[in-house]
């Protein structure tokens, strides 16, 4: 237990401002504070100053009241706060750039949330604070993955319908490690967000407080889901040896990769004032959607060259950003992944211009199949069997780089 290792006076303080941001039964249960996470506690801070802050009061004197329990309201949330940051370990362990890591693929079952859940626990037992997010809003299953069967208490759907105010909110702390922002596809309409709320949702995705944000991707290419995609730091495709699955894999780059040029001048471009330009904008969209067949990006690079050089720098840096790599999964015994991954490269060489690399692979295991079945992550079940040892060896190399 904690408290017995903390000295008198700093056990006291803790006590206090639990009970100041819960309740007194809290602060008097000791086990509270060993479960207690930072997450818990900004949640407490919300509630506590949506009904105590001087300015809900409109009387002076409840003001003076309000604004002494604000004042105490936030000193226990900074005391509460930074002993939590203090006492998580130092691990050294980061990942190697930026925090979000998503996984997508062209394709339904191709094991995408089978190893975003498998990932997420082994990156959390490496002691970085894992977050889970079921963003394929259309057909939600990552709770199942990690077991939970039944539907959980919230869930995305509600953060996206405003019945909670932030997605820290509606995140469940797994028994495997990684918190979990699940979804449910069971409600109507789930699956179709506008623009506003996908906004909302990459906003708030990026606002995640974490060593590490996985998302679990739809297998489709819709504009959201790449969207979503190419909001990641590491973005990881997908594929199985079978036809479909890599055919789809090579699409799903080519969609994200016109999808993040042709962003770069339309409404939706984030840093583009100085892209705004109505003559490139038709010219990319022309390039990358024309029905009369598209260019190859070495050839939209050199005719920006030759026609519209003040772009050419924005375009290649957004050629140059784009870096996802592969997972090809469920490889029989005898079939190298290095030859599946070697059709999708050489496509996407000649055509994109880009060296996708092959982050690794996983074989065909029962375990997994069994996974899937009983819900308890393979990974957990068997830490040492090959399944574990291959997640673990794509969770190494997104640390290291
Ligand atoms: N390495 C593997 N070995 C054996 N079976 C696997 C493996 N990976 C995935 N599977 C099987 O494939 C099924 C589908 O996996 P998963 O749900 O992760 O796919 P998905 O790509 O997320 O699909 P969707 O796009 O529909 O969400 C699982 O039920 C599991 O049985
Ligand atoms: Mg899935």
């Amino acid at each position: 237990m904690i408290v017995n290792r903390l000295e008198t006076d700093k056990v006291r303080e803790l006590k206090a401002a639990c009970a100041c941001l819960f309740s007194e039964a809290a602060a008097e249960n000791e086990s509270f504070l060993d479960s207690l996470d930072v997450d818990m506690v900004k949640r407490a801070y919300r509630r506590n100053a949506r009904v105590h802050h001087p300015d809900m009061n409109v009387s002076t004197v409840v003001k003076d009241v309000t604004s002494d329990r604000f004042l105490a309201i936030q000193r226990s949330y900074e005391v509460l706060v930074t002993y939590l940051e203090e006492l998580r370990p130092a691990t050294g362990v980061a990942l190697s750039r930026g925090k979000i890591i998503a996984v997508g693929g062209a394709k339904g079952g191709i094991g995408k949330s089978i190893i975003a859940a498998n990932l997420g626990i082994y990156l959390a037992s490496l002691g970085l604070k894992t977050v889970l997010v079921d963003l394929d809003l259309g057909g939600s299953n990552l709770h199942l993955y990690l077991g939970y069967r039944a539907l959980l208490r919230s869930s995305i759907n509600d953060f996206l319908k405003k019945r909670v105010g932030s997605l820290s909110d509606v995140m469940v702390q797994t028994p495997h490690g990684p918190i979990l922002i699940g979804g449910d596809s069971s409600e109507l309409g789930s699956a179709n967000i506008d623009f506003m709320k996908k906004v909302k949702l990459i906003k708030g995705i990026n606002a995640i407080e974490a060593d590490c944000v996985l998302l679990d991707l739809g297998g489709d290419t819709s504009y959201n889901i790449l969207d979503f995609f190419l909001q990641a730091d590491h973005g990881i495709v997908v594929t199985t040896r079978d036809s479909a699955a890599y055919i789809g894999a090579y699409h799903f780059l080519k969609a994200a990769i016109y999808r993040k040029l042709n962003r770069l001048t339309g409404m939706e471009a984030r840093s583009g004032k100085d892209l705004k330009d109505a003559a490139l904008e038709r010219y990319i969209h022309q390039a990358t959607m024309s029905d009369t067949g598209s260019k190859t990006i070495n050839e939209l690079v050199a005719a920006v060259r030759n026609d519209r050089p003040e772009y050419l720098a924005a375009i290649m840096k957004a050629v140059w950003e784009f870096n996802p790599c592969l997972v090809v999964n469920r490889v029989p015994q005898g079939v190298r992944p290095e030859e599946v991954a070697g059709k999708i490269q050489a496509v996407a060489k000649k055509w994109l211009a880009r060296d996708v690399r092959l982050l690794g692979s996983i074989g065909r295991h029962i375990d997994v199949e069994r996974s899937a079945v009983d819900l308890v992550p393979a990974i957990t079940r068997n830490p040492a069997g090959a399944f574990a040892g291959e997640i673990a060896a794509i969770g190494n190399k997104l640390v290291t780089g």
